[in-house]
């Protein structure tokens, strides 16, 4: 059942609120990537086209721990929209309260971006006299913060008691590309997983497991489950705690008849500080001495040769450490090859999305999602609470 979406209100004339996931990285002050800005606009114009009385946006930035943090404030991000919109954006310094009320109603700016919410503890307490308060603010509630969804916070949830709320259409995309993967995905459907930890990604692959044909597994978190075969990793980031469970993923795998492809080879180093010491290993154990930070070029080719049948791919983790140039190779080869294979190919959020950017595949494959742990959450097959408080059509 569809959700009420943004294009079922009446906006015409009203104060509409929107919670967006304006939480975009910084370096210096500077947005460096403006991603999440660009992703909300979609349902910013809408509702502006529709003559609005004031359209009031609302989000977090960073971690600020409900106390006010000048280096979170939301200028950089105002000034972002503004230049993104060709309009003036009034920039609040609090998101609650009769000043507040005032400076929305006051001011000829039709769009106001408020303060960031987390500067209150009682935002991410999820506490309804706060939600109350936002709520007051305006006539109509729209949810927008697909990256935020899986938080059960004041503005993200709560708030959807108090106003007629829908969701925004980034939201509405996002489910319905991670949905497509994670709930009827045609087949074959091949899912890469990477990243560091086996522990972040166990609620994805049992989720997965019921669904996809073969499961690719690289970065750090492909030397736990080599070890859990009994393989050499040398000394390669390993989880102790997750080798037993690794081995019960595999156990399970095979049962149900899907196929996990790990790396066959590996680039390996004696230091991560030290690339010039890199060499690539002739099979899947790491030698004494060396540890992984990237899968090897055969590895990449077996890779390939799943993908090129695939007619769904999810890519959720990198396999490698794509930062450093020097261990891009794997990540950057399979991103590159993502881009050309014709399948339904939905990137995971977070890491990949950053790979995704890096690698110039972003508008080349068919979604990149904006969410990092909402996104994991959802592909887990968690309800997302800021979704569920929103009605149904
Ligand atoms: C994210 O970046 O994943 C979202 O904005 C949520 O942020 P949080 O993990 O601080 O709640």
């Amino acid at each position: 059942m569809a959700k009420l979406s943004v294009k079922d209100l009446e906006l015409k004339g009203k104060k509409v609120m929107v919670r967006v996931d304006f939480n975009v990285p910084l370096k210096e002050g500077k947005i460096s990537d403006d991603a999440r800005i660009q992703a909300a606009l979609p349902t910013i114009k809408y509702i502006l086209s529709q003559n609005p009385r004031k359209l009031i946006l609302m989000s977090h930035l960073g971690r600020p721990k409900g106390k006010v943090v000048d280096e979170l404030r939301m200028n950089p991000v105002a000034k972002r929209l503004q230049e993104l919109l060709g309009e003036e954006v009034l920039k609040l310094d609090d998101c609650v309260g009769e000043a507040v009320k005032k400076e929305i109603d006051s001011f000829a700016a039709r769009v106001v971006l408020l303060e960031n919410l987390r500067f209150h503890p009682e935002e991410t307490k999820g506490e309804e006299e706060f939600a109350k308060k936002l709520a007051e603010l305006a006539d109509v509630y729209i949810n927008d913060a697909f990256g935020t969804a899986h938080r059960a916070h004041a503005s993200t949830t709560i708030i959807a008691r108090f106003l007629p709320a829908a969701i925004g259409f980034l939201m509405e995309k996002e489910i319905e590309n991670l949905g497509k993967v994670a709930y009827h995905p045609d087949k074959p459907f091949v899912a890469i997983l990477g990243g560091a930890k086996v522990s972040d990604k166990i609620g994805v692959i049992e989720n997965l497991l019921d669904k996809v044909d073969v499961i690719i597994i690289g970065g750090a978190m492909s030397y736990t489950f080599l070890k859990a075969q009994g393989k050499n990793i040398g000394s390669s980031r390993l989880e102790e705690d997750r080798l037993t469970l690794a081995g019960d993923i595999l156990k399970k795998a095979e049962e149900k008849g899907v196929k996990i492809i790990l790396p066959l080879d590996h680039l390996v180093v004696e230091s991560l500080d030290n690339p010039a010491s890199a060499r690539v290993t002739d099979r899947e154990e790491i030698p004494e001495g060396f540890l992984g930070v990237d899968v090897g070029p055969k590895s990449i080719e077996r890779f390939k040769e799943e993908l090129r049948g695939a007619k769904t791919v999810l890519w959720n983790g990198p396999l490698g450490i794509f930062e450093k140039d020097e261990y891009a190779r794997g990540t950057k080869e399979i991103a590159l090859f993502l881009a050309e294979i014709s399948a339904v190919v939905v990137v995971g959020g977070g890491d990949s999305a950053s790979a995704a950017k890096k690698f110039g595949i972003k508008d080349k494959v068919t979604w990149v999602s904006t969410g990092g742990g909402a996104s994991l959450e959802f592909l887990e097959g968690k309800e997302l609470p800021g979704l569920s408080i929103i009605k149904d059509k």
